[in-house]
């Protein structure tokens, strides 16, 4: 049985005072959670999240890292700052990196390799575009960004790994991909996982991300494949993010 992961990712959003009410409001709310919970916070807050969150359920991470360990990369953040402060995942390839900041399939396979030799979680963001989908083209795009992925890792690194199937028409538009279209990409990002490695496949948590909320959250993580949510909006307001988690 896959443990299922509730990750929010606040993107550029927050400041101390609206942490910590945020933090503290799911504190409050958390008891003991029947899933794995993080949230994804812009890097200054690393230090209060490591504050706020040590010895709560709750884990922590980043949105991005550096493909480099250390040196003249200005404005980069490496894997290691990462650890230092106590993080477990970093998002890798989030669609809005990829179209904002031109990142490419091999740039987020090269982030993904990094994040695993640093000691963190990558949580590995594919997905394909509107006029993708309504030219059906999802599993040739999906299949392609995952697949530069695999093509980087080596085969016992697979378990390492999470994946988020993010498709970009949902995110933070209101509008979710049905569980069942989810599900099909799912199953298909698993049966891509089990060419490299049949066993770890089997293991990898695939969350579905995209106006995830908690009145579509239940129906989509009771699907067999979707192990899980990454939260934008949802995940800034204490009351939805545990709403979510009490979902699964
Ligand atoms: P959303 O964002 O839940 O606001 O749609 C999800 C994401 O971008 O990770």
């Amino acid at each position: 049985m896959r443990r299922k992961l509730i990750a929010g990712n606040w993107k550029m959003n927050g400041s101390l005072a609206a942490n910590a009410a945020l933090l503290d409001g799911i504190k409050a709310g958390i008891n003991q959670p029947v899933c794995a919970v993080a949230v994804c916070v812009p890097a200054p807050y690393f230090a209060q999240c490591k504050a706020e969150l040590t010895g709560s359920p709750v884990a922590w991470g980043g949105q991005d890292l550096s493909v480099h360990e250390s040196g003249a990369y200005t404005g980069e953040v490496s894997g290691a700052m990462l650890r230092d402060f106590g993080c477990t995942y970093v998002i890798v390839g989030h669609s809005e990196r990829r179209s904002y900041h031109g990142e490419s399939n091999a740039l987020v396979a090269q982030k993904t390799g990094s994040a695993i030799k640093s000691g963190l979680t990558p949580i590995v963001c594919v997905g394909e575009s509107l006029a993708e989908r309504e030219s059906g083209q999802t599993d040739a795009v999906v299949g392609a960004q995952i697949d530069a992925v695999l093509g980087a890792l080596d085969a016992g690194d697979v378990n390492k790994i999470v994946v988020a199937y993010e498709p970009v028409w949902a995110i933070g538009t209101g509008k979710t991909a049905t569980p069942q279209m989810a599900q099909d990409v799912h199953a298909m990002l698993r049966t891509r996982l089990a060419t490299k490695n049949a066993a770890a496949a089997t293991s990898v948590q695939i969350l579905y991300g995209g106006s995830m909320k908690p009145d579509n959250a239940r129906e989509l993580l009771t699907m067999p494949d979707i192990d899980g949510g990454l939260i934008g909006g949802a995940s800034l307001k204490a009351a939805d993010f545990l709403a979510i988690i009490r979902a699964v």
